[in-house]
């Protein structure tokens, strides 16, 4: 079954960002699996979002929680794991706490970097990217895994998305079935 998503017809990255909303609606519709609807939120956000500005978004996908993540001791540690995404092959596993995600993570805030090689600890999957922006999805107050985006020009991504990608990621939180990543 394909989701029963509307057309954007925007016209600017406000409105984009409004029929994104309902478009992520549509997605998680009658679908809780947490793969399916990464997947397709990927895609709607990469395709959209490339078309509605322009810009060179090179990369959007998730990290989730590695239930797997061990210590040299053997005790669980705090790290993220590949998820959906859209774009070339990327890294697979990111502690908390480094990069861009793993500091997300760390800190349960959405970071928008406008300048990739002024962040120190940022992890080059694709040495083509120059900004970026990590949204972390929190469930009872737990990050369970982030949304990133990367652009191959600085100030790729702005408050603008900022906000836009927080809704998606609350609507996604609220509506998948995280079974195997908590
Ligand atoms: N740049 C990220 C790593 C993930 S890739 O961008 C897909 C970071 O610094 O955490």
């Amino acid at each position: 079954m394909t989701p029963n998503i509307t057309p954007s017809t925007a016209s600017n990255k406000a409105e984009f960002y409004s029929d994104l909303e309902l478009q992520i609606q549509a997605v998680v519709d009658g679908q809780r699996n947490w793969v399916t609807n990464l997947a397709n939120t990927s895609a709607v956000i990469y395709h959209g979002l490339r078309a509605i500005t322009g810009k060179p978004i090179n990369w959007v996908g998730f990290y989730v929680l590695d239930q797997e993540a061990k210590t040299s001791s053997g005790a669980p540690k705090e790290a993220l794991i590949l998820g959906p995404f859209q774009g070339k092959i990327a890294c697979t596993n990111i502690l908390f706490g480094r990069g861009v995600c793993g500091t997300a993570a760390a800190e349960k805030r959405t970071l928008l970097v406008k300048d990739v090689h002024e962040f120190r600890g940022h992890i080059a999957c694709d040495s083509a990217t120059n900004s970026e922006i990590v949204v972390p999805l929190i469930l009872e107050g737990r990050v369970i895994g982030v949304l990133d985006l990367d652009c191959e020009v600085t100030e790729g991504f702005d408050e603008v998305d900022q906000a836009g990608l927080e809704t998606v990621a609350k609507i996604l939180v609220g509506a998948c079935d995280w079974r195997g990543v908590i």
